[in-house]
């Protein structure tokens, strides 16, 4: 080996070393960054609204008519209108029982017809008409519903009464004179585990034409 060819040898050496060694210095510094970036990134948990929404999942601010007030509000995509009402509104009239439109406990009306609130998704609600048990008397004045379940005992522990009045309403903003068979129809999709429909049936009749 020639003295140019050694130089050479030599050169090609020294550039390894300096690869080799910048390499390490590189992956050590990316490590070093990569764990600030993990730690900046981190979700802040106590602020609900710092918690990213699962793939999917949107949020809307969407304006909900209940009870002839209007409310204003952020609501998720996935959120039901039962949810809505009792935690956001804190509306707890409305009552939460299967939670899976089997039962009528949450019934409430939306344009006049009788729904199961966990059944709807809230972001569906924006601008229609929602009435919930709340929205039934007028201030300190019972709504005749109320008034006659009240004195015809239509209820036993009360779980199921505001769906039951609520389904109620419906039929009589519809139909004010209804035969007892109309309102069995009516009221079919409300249960009652305590069993006192006869007085249930008995306390709608008596509300006819009042209302
Ligand atoms: S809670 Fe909605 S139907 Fe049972
Ligand atoms: S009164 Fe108890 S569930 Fe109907």
């Amino acid at each position: 080996m020639d003295e140019k060819e050694r130089k050479l040898e030599e050169e090609k050496k020294a550039k390894k070393t300096h690869l080799k060694v910048s390499r390490r210095a590189f992956l050590k510094g990316m490590g070093a960054s990569a764990i600030a970036t993990t730690m900046t990134s981190l979700p802040i948990p106590p602020i609900a609204e710092a918690i990213p929404l699962p793939i999917g999942l949107k949020e809307a601010v969407i304006q909900l008519n209940v009870n002839d007030r209007a409310y204003r509000l952020k609501v998720r995509s996935n959120w039901t209108l039962l949810e809505v009402l009792r935690r956001e509104l804190g509306l707890t009239g409305t009552k939460k029982a299967c939670d899976r439109g089997n039962c009528g406990a949450c019934t409430v009306n939306v344009e006049g017809k009788a729904v199961y609130a966990c059944s709807l998704l809230a972001i569906s609600m924006e601008g229609k008409k929602i009435v919930t048990i709340e929205g039934l008397a007028d201030g300190e004045t019972l709504h005749p519903i109320q008034k006659s379940f009240s004195e015809h005992g239509g209820y036993q522990c009360g779980f199921c009464t505001s769906g039951q009045m609520m389904a109620a309403k419906a039929l009589l903003d519809k139909n004010p004179n209804p035969t007892q068979k109309e309102v069995r129809a009516a009221l079919a999709g409300n249960i009652c585990r305590c069993g006192a429909y006869p007085k249930i049936i008995e306390s709608v009749l008596g509300a006819r034409a009042k209302s």
